[in-house]
């Protein structure tokens, strides 16, 4: 026999209803980051590599399983929520005669790191001699004392946890609930995270034998440990200093807190990865966002959704992306919006563009302040620098939009298409009623409405010719002094 590993099986607890939520939503399907809380915990459990993921499903039951999406775990339902211990015993048909360990996370502790599951597993296996050479005799050498480990931390300020009372080898002999402590145990600093892995055989002998004569009138998982003292086994506290890890997620304000300390990891992270960020408390960036190094972000910016950014872009200050695709070098300047769009090498955006709805923007393009491109595709080296909006139009190359342009794609019943082709010029404050086309190096002159196509190279003006009516000032003044 070689290294003989212990297999473990995670349960992960996501059936409350989160009441200091206030919500119409159950709580773990809150967001953090973009992603539902359930998500990150989610992940870690998966990262300590367990056999098979349970999850104990409850309050509004589907809305949860939708938001967990995964295909190959197992949903058991709680349909009362009588407690965390209640919650447990649910889903004892899937390890009551698994010889393993059976590791237990609340739902609702999104900052828990997959590092630090991984390591209480490997806790476990050690206390429990699983990894040693066989001894003498053939049969693996095992510890047949212990039943559990509990991760604990010490926190600043252990309001609402409960307590870990152990005795000085790190054998816990109760966790008392906050409602339950007496005022001499609510000074315990040392407190119960929420993270328990279980010897499967073991556990199964006391999971029924819960009572709820506590103050909550519910089924504490945590009374498990006073059984198997009771057995004559033993359950140790793996104290982990990080305690930023282990905030249970109660409230909204608890929300929060769990999102800035995490969005402040992912910046770390990027930055880590070379890109740059100015005042990154300010910078609010969601978990599949994706950025490069020497890219550089100022204040107040939000990254959001499945955004990407190229090499040696420049995000500058409160510009908002998201499900944005952005290239190699570009310039997104102060206040600018895009919004699942595309935004190729070397173009510069705004200041105070808005770009949105599947448009691509193309290299060395310049969309610049007050335009607002929608459902577009804009070429190469076409600049709209002044307050314009093209709407459902594909605009050639090295074509120059003049200020105050505007496509008029809707008659009030539907949407029509503009099509202007490569270097066409269209003066300032061109109205371009849709459906049009434009003709290559075609022109149109300021201020004219076109409803008509231009053919290539062709000059399209449709104003009235200018008066001039020579010393109207005097005349004027004269008739308003006459009255
Ligand atoms: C629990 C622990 C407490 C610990 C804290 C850590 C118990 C009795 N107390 O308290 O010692 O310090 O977590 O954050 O376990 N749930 C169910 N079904 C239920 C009840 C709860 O699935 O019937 C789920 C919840 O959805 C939640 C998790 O279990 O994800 C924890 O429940 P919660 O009510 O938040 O427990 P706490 O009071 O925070
Ligand atoms: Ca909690």
């Amino acid at each position: 026999m070689g290294h003989h590993h212990l297999k473990h099986i995670a349960v992960i607890l996501a059936a409350g209803k989160g009441t200091r939520f206030k919500s119409k939503k159950p709580k773990v399907i809150h967001k953090i980051l973009g992603k539902p809380m359930i998500h990150y915990v989610s992940l870690a459990v998966r990262w300590s590599n367990p056999h098979k993921i349970l999850y104990v499903i409850g309050h509004k039951k589907d809305e949860v399983k939708r938001a967990i999406n995964c295909l190959d775990c197992v949903y058991v339902e709680q349909e009362e929520q009588l407690g965390t211990g209640h919650a447990v015993a649910q889903t004892k048909p899937y390890w009551e005669n698994f010889d393993g360990i059976v590791m237990i996370v609340n739902g609702d502790l999104p900052l828990v790191e997959g590092e630090t599951l991984k390591n209480a597993v490997k806790y476990m296996e050690a206390l429990m001699k699983f990894e040693g050479a066989p001894i003498e005799g053939g049969e693996d050498y095992r510890n047949e004392k212990v039943a559990g480990v509990v991760i604990t931390t010490k926190v600043p300020n252990p309001l609402g946890y409960g307590r870990i009372i152990k005795d000085k080898h790190h054998r816990i002999v109760r966790i008392v609930e906050e409602k339950d402590a007496t005022f001499e145990e609510q000074q315990i600093n040392e407190i119960n995270t929420g993270i328990y892995l279980f010897y499967a055989p073991y556990l199964k002998e006391v999971i029924d034998k819960l009572q709820n004569n506590n103050a909550q009138k519910e089924y504490y998982l945590t009374d498990v440990i006073t059984l198997l003292n009771q057995m004559g086994k033993e359950v140790y506290a793996l104290l982990v200093p990080d305690y930023t890890q282990f905030i249970g997620v109660n409230d909204r304000w608890d929300l929060a807190k769990a999102e800035n300390i995490l969005r402040m990891k992912y910046l770390q992270f990027w930055s880590y990865a070379g890109t740059t960020f100015h005042n990154p408390e300010s910078i609010y960036i969601e978990f599949d966002v994706e950025l490069s190094p020497d890219v550089e972000v100022f204040h107040g910016v939000s990254l959001k959704g499945r955004t990407t950014v190229g090499e040696d872009t420049v995000i500058e200050e409160h510009c908002t992306l998201n499900n944005a695709k952005i290239g190699k070098n570009v310039k997104i300047l102060k206040g600018s919006v895009i919004e699942n769009s595309v935004i190729q090498d070397n173009a510069v955006i705004g200041p105070y563009a808005r770009i949105r709805d599947n448009t691509v923007i193309g290299q060395e393009a310049q969309i610049g302040n007050f335009v607002e491109v929608k459902n577009s595709t804009v070429g190469e080296k076409t600049a709209a620098k002044h307050l314009s909006y093209i709407g459902d139009a594909t605009v050639g190359k090295e074509v120059n939009i003049g200020a105050g342009t505007i496509t008029c794609n809707y008659d009030g019943f539907q949407k029509h298409k503009t099509v202007i082709k490569d270097r066409a010029f269209i003066g300032s404050d061109t109205m371009l009623v849709a459906p049009i086309t434009v003709g290559e190096e075609a022109i149109t002159g300021s201020g004219s409405v076109i409803t008509k196509d231009v053919p290539d190279k062709a000059l399209a003006v449709e104003r009235s010719e200018q008066r001039i009516i020579p010393n109207y000032a005097e005349k004027r003044k004269k008739r308003k002094k006459d009255g």
